[in-house]
């Protein structure tokens, strides 16, 4: 069975059509939904996985596993390793997602 060319994403109220198997940082910027906030946008490392402002929360979904950078990354604060966020930029999109962009630079939201 062949598997489908695009994959359903919720971007918070937003329905997207991405390409399978495509990087989702790069294809929320080509559907004009930079997963970024506020400067974050033109501050970013541009996909190396070393800045952690493209930070998102997964709700659900399928995707690739976290690497090494990326594990590396989000144990710094603000973000931390226990927690709900990937970033775009390390994530393959493998099937249907649902992922919220939370506030802050990097995306990380409430600290506890
Ligand atoms: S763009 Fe810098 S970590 Fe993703």
């Amino acid at each position: 069975m062949e598997r489908p060319s695009t994959v359903e994403v919720w971007w918070g109220d937003l329905r997207l059509e991405l390409p399978q198997g495509a990087n989702l940082r790069t294809a929320l910027l080509e559907a004009g939904v930079p997963p970024y906030n506020g400067r974050a946008a033109l501050l970013n490392c541009r996909g190396l996985g070393s800045c952690g402002t493209c930070a998102v929360r997964i709700i659900e979904g399928s995707m690739s596993a976290p690497s090494g950078i990326e594990r590396w990354r989000l144990r710094f604060p603000p973000h931390r390793a226990n927690s709900a966020h990937r970033l775009a930029c390390q994530i393959s999109v493998d099937g249907p997602l649902k992922l919220i962009k939370d506030w802050g630079f990097w995306g990380q939201g409430e600290q506890e």
